[in-house]
């Protein structure tokens, strides 16, 4: 109401919906936040689109235009699509946008929530709801995607090349920080930290020095260890004895695709980038990527990004219209409105429709 306008929270919030189901999904996400926003009428956010994709590479050789990053440090929020195009290769749109975006704003925290919806079905047999509700956290700046190596002997058949995975105590610090305190804020307070140190006998040697050392810090957090090929069969096989899991670049994003697949499908997960110094935005994405397969015939499963939006709303504050706006997109999925990635035959429109219409119900 107009009486409560001037004292309302209100965010901007920067767009860049990027390739392939991208635009299909965000497009979805915006409609359920404004009916959100509309409807509580306790926030309001307002959108700027950055309309930088593989189109605008292909015709300017730029994912990011000169002073890009200088606007975007200007919003409250970033929500992301997707990028990857057929015609681009995927080191160069990877590198080109989404870490072009994550690593100089120290987006150092990928948080992954995972579980399985009501309404939906995990492929494992025995996994009911609430059997499998993980929180995946993931070192977002170096790791094994630090970006140093080379290439030397191009083309020759003695060419080599290097892929140097950096660990520095400092940034394994602050992610082990950051996972003590997700898994404190959690009711089962447990905490599974994933490594190699067998094989990998430097980097993830200090990585569960560290982990240990911040464990002290947390006494009331239990702490377990895991290679990370053996968590993949525990993931598997005994889904209900994990809860917040801390990992590295590479291992977090392998595994964040399995438990995805486990709740049922990976159009369904978010993913979190986040500052946690709130000294910059928070980038949020659906976990998938662009889906050239599917991209067009609107049926991407918008879910994903709903629930991205439930994150972003969260991690600007508003945790009421946030936790609504969950309980509203599980309702639809147990009225068996579901996209065919989920066994359903609903279409995008017909999904985030059904959204909008629980939202409304709130008002
Ligand atoms: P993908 O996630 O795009 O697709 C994998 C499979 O899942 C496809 O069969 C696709 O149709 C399906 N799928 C994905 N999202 C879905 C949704 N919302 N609803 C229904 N089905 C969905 O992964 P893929 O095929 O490995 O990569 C395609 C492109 O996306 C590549 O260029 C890749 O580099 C890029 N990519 C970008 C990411 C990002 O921007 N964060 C993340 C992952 C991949
Ligand atoms: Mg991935």
């Amino acid at each position: 109401s107009p009486a409560h306008s001037s004292d309302m929270p209100s965010y901007s919030i920067a767009s860049i919906p990027a390739d392939g189901i991208g635009p299909e999904v965000i497009d979805a996400g915006i409609t359920v936040l404004k009916a959100l926003a509309d409807t509580l009428e306790t926030f309001r956010l307002d959108f700027t689109h950055y309309d930088w994709s593989s189109d605008t590479y292909k015709k300017t050789g730029e994912y990011i235009p000169d002073g890009g990053l200088d606007r975007l440090k200007k919003h409250d929020a970033i929500l992301f699509g997707a990028v990857g195009s057929p015609d681009v290769p995927d080191h160069i749109s990877l590198w080109g946008l989404r870490l072009a975006i994550c690593q100089p704003l120290q987006q150092y925290a990928n948080v992954r929530p995972t579980k399985v919806f009501r309404g939906t079905q995990s492929p494992l047999r025995n996994c009911a709801v609430g059997d499998l509700d993980w929180v995946i956290i993931r070192e977002n700046s170096e790791g094994e995607y630090a970006g140093q190596g080379g290439r030397s002997h191009q083309g020759r058949p003695w060419e080599v090349s290097t892929e140097v995975a950096i660990f520095s105590r400092h940034a394994i610090e602050r992610i082990m920080r950051f996972a003590f305190e997700t898994a404190q804020q959690r009711p089962r307070k447990l905490l599974t930290v994933v490594t190699k140190s067998n094989a990998q006998r430097n980097g993830l040697v200090l990585w569960d020095e560290v982990a240990k050392a911040v464990a002290q810090d947390f006494p009331d957090v239990t702490v377990d260890k895991m290679l990370v090929d053996a968590m993949t069969t525990r993931m598997v096989l005994k889904p209900e004895s994990l809860d917040t899991i801390v990992a590295t670049n590479l291992h977090g994003d392998i595994l964040s695709d399995l438990a995805a697949a486990l709740a049922g499908s990976i159009g369904i997960a978010p993913t979190s980038n986040l500052d946690p110094t709130r000294q910059n935005p928070s980038m949020f994405e659906p976990i998938h990527g662009s889906a050239f397969d599917i991209t067009g015939l609107g049926i991407a499963n918008p879910v994903g990004t709903f629930w991205t939006v439930v994150e972003m709303l969260n991690w600007l504050g508003e945790k009421d219209a946030a936790s609504k706006l969950l309980e509203c997109v599980e309702n639809v999925c147990e009225q068996g409105v579901l996209t065919r990635d989920l066994g359903g035959n609903a279409t995008t429109k017909e999904v985030t429709e059904a959204v909008v219409a629980e939202i409304r119900k709130l008002g």
